[in-house]
């Protein structure tokens, strides 16, 4: 049997704007990904000579089975390597990143199986493919990069540098499935402003972050005016998260929204306002 420990980072969108809807319902978007130091951690294990897939799941409640992507993960690595029938693989995964939570943790977690099965199994398979088929954020994840400009569906990506950066992420308590968000955004993309619309970012134009200065991103999210009007949690979530800074925003499709702040003592003091004031808080930091 062969081993390996590996973290699957958590990442937010630091703006999010949907720029078009494509032949098979997908939408385009503009976004940047980055990643932070919370993350879920998975052992992966292959046995040669057996066959069959297990998953067993501890922390953050996750579905041990078929309709975990760190199941769906493992099942298309075998076959697209060809050796489902002579390989086993198990998974251990511990679950720290909140589902549905719009933090990526699904699909950084099925990234992580797929780059540990192919060191494991020393087999080369386009990963690349096979992860856009698991899910519209793993290829990010599976470019290992702390940050990119992330354009299309999510595939095409280009690593930036961000000024680094401590944070508090704040679950709003709403239960919001990303295709449910992107049919709001559907019937009602009308109803945006130019206003909310997201600039063209210049990817390699970031400047510093200096002291009373806003985050050089700009942090607008298009689904935060219509999901804010849907879900009283995220409205009070983005109403406590504007008091503290105007650094805040709202990460994919929610429900999990975060502030950003330069130093750990901020961000300290902003998770003591909002702990107890929503079911999850949690302070972390850039990569
Ligand atoms: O790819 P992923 O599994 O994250 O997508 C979940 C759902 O979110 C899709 O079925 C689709 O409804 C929507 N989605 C989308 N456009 C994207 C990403 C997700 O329409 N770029």
């Amino acid at each position: 049997m062969r081993q390996l420990l590996v973290e699957a980072p958590a990442k937010l969108n630091l703006g999010l704007e949907i720029t078009g809807i494509r032949s098979d319902g997908f939408h385009e978007l503009k976004s940047i990904f980055s990643t932070v130091s919370l993350s879920d951690s998975l052992t992966v294990s292959v046995d040669p000579g057996v066959s069959g897939i297990k998953l067993q799941c501890s922390g953050v409640a996750s579905p041990d089975n078929k309709t975990n992507l760190v199941w769906m993960a493992a099942e298309a690595f075998l076959k697209a390597a060809g050796i489902s029938e002579n390989t086993a693989v198990t998974v251990s995964l511990h679950k720290n990143i909140p589902s549905p939570g719009g933090l990526g943790g699904g699909s950084s977690d099925a990234a992580a199986v797929l780059l540990a099965l192919q060191k494991l199994t020393e087999t080369r398979i386009d990963l690349a493919s096979l992860g856009e088929s698991l899910g519209s954020d793993v290829p990010f994840f599976l470019l290992q990069t702390e940050t990119a400009f992330v354009t299309g569906r999510g595939e095409i990506l280009e690593p930036v540098k961000l000024p680094d950066f401590h944070c508090v992420l704040v679950h709003s308590g709403e239960n919001i499935p990303t295709p449910l968000a992107y049919k709001l955004w559907d019937d009602n993309a009308g109803d945006l402003t130019e206003a909310c619309r997201i600039s063209n970012y210049t990817a390699r134009k970031f400047g510093a972050w200096h002291e009373g200065k806003p985050f050089p991103v700009k942090l607008d999210n298009q689904f935060l005016p219509l999901l804010r009007s849907r879900y009283r949690g995220i409205d009070l979530a983005a109403e406590e998260l504007s008091r503290l800074t105007v650094n805040w925003g709202l990460s994919g499709s929610g429900p999990v929204l975060y502030a950003l702040f330069r130093s750990g003592e901020e961000a300290k003091d902003a998770e003591e306002y909002l702990a107890g004031k929503f079911p999850w808080v949690l302070r972390c930091q850039s990569r």
